[in-house]
């Protein structure tokens, strides 16, 4: 198939468009490289051994949109583009509005004018806000607690909307959870800006020397040693989900919500202790007080994509962590010492 790939050079895009090639789809990459660097592609185009076209723009910009669509024209999108930090979207709202959501918008628009009609989308479990039952099933009321999580809300009711106007065009939303781990290679990988805000990134870096200790965010959760738990997904594991849902989607019409996860939590001090185990190293943790907005436990319910997609998770905490390690111990500094 020939497939958009928007937001495709970051951490998630990058490792979906390695599996993408192998397949073998077509892939054009659409990107503005606010949140990543073009190295990843040359790195994904080294590891393939397969070429592709890079298309730097932004997905507010119809005209970009129309340059790309015209020179591709794509059967399909992938749509990774977007702001994710959840503290940011706190401070600047707005952006997160005319990036994400007006930016979801303009795509669907060169969507509709080239009669492209299948649309996977990175979703997320935040969407479901505080949890009234788990696991979290996509019946779950949907209540997200933060400015990032309601533009993945009204971006999921968008794509609804404009299926349903539709006979012929499918979304498959799928509702990430923590996505962890990298390539086994080491060379492409998750490379925040500054601090990471994610524990396993943070982890990684405390391992390798750039950060100090690991703040634990509270340790009195109701949880099996009191500190959060949640749902960890190899980004492996989740480029096969896309792979997955773009097939699904291009085999029927209508919209789709899918969790993507393994069903298993894992708490911090677990994460610590199978990093410590896949590095050798020590992780010094320090007990700090919980942090705003978080909750004790997220965890999927699988069912839904294995019945529709077809699809498991088959890496453990211990393979996301080695994979995380080789990544940051072979790129202390990410990508940039390249
Ligand atoms: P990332 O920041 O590494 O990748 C996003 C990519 O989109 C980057 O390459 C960035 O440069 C690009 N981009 C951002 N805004 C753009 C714009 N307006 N136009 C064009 N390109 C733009 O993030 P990721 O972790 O790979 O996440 C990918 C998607 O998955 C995001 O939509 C994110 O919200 C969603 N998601 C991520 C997580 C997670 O924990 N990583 C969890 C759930 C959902
Ligand atoms: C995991 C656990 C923290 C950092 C976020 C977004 C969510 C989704 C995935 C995009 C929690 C604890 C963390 C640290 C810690 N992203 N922690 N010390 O908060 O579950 O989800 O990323 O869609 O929307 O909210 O992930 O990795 O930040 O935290 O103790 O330095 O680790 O309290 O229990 P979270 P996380």
């Amino acid at each position: 198939m020939r497939i958009l790939v928007t937001g495709g050079a970051g951490y998630i895009g990058s490792h979906t468009l390695l599996q993408l090639l192998r397949k073998p789809h077509e892939v054009l990459v659409l990107d503005n490289f606010s949140n990543s660097t073009p190295e990843a592609l040359k790195r994904v185009k080294q590891l393939a051994n397969a070429d592709f076209e890079i298309c730097e723009g932004d997905i507010q910009d119809g005209t970009r949109l129309d340059t790309a669509f015209r020179a591709f024209r794509p059967e399909a999108v992938i749509h990774f583009a977007g702001l994710k930090a959840v503290g940011d979207s706190h401070e600047t709202p707005l952006e997160y509005y005319a990036q994400n959501v007006s930016g979801s918008i303009e795509l669907l628009k060169a969507m509709q004018r080239h009669d492209c009609r299948r649309i996977v989308f990175s979703s997320s479990a935040t969407v479901y806000g505080e949890a009234r039952y788990l696991p979290f099933d996509e019946h779950h009321p949907l209540q997200p607690t933060n400015p990032y999580g309601r533009t993945k809300y009204f971006i999921e009711e968008i794509m609804r909307d404009w299926v349903a106007s539709r006979q012929d065009a499918s979304a498959v939303l799928l509702r990430y959870f923590n996505p962890v781990g990298a390539d086994a290679s080491g060379r492409i990988g998750e490379d925040p800006n500054g601090i990471p805000n994610n524990l396993v990134p943070y982890i990684a870096q405390v391992a390798v020397g750039r950060l100090q200790h690991l703040n634990v965010f509270g340790d009195d959760y109701d949880t099996r040693d009191g500190t959060g738990e949640r749902d960890y997904i190899h980004v492996d594991d989740l480029a096969r989900a896309h792979l997955a849902a773009i097939e699904f989607a291009a085999a029927v019409t209508g919209c789709e919500a899918i969790n993507v996860g393994t069903g298993r939590g894992a708490t911090v001090l677990e994460m610590v202790k199978a990093f410590e185990r896949a590095s050798g190293r020590a992780v010094p943790c320090k007990i700090g007080p919980r942090r705003d907005g978080d909750v004790a436990r997220m965890l999927a319910a699988v069912d839904k994509a294995a019945r529709l997609l077809g699809w498991n998770a088959t890496h453990d905490i211990d393979s996301m962590c080695r994979t995380t390690w080789n990544w940051q111990s072979a790129n202390p500094q990410g990508y940039l010492q390249a």
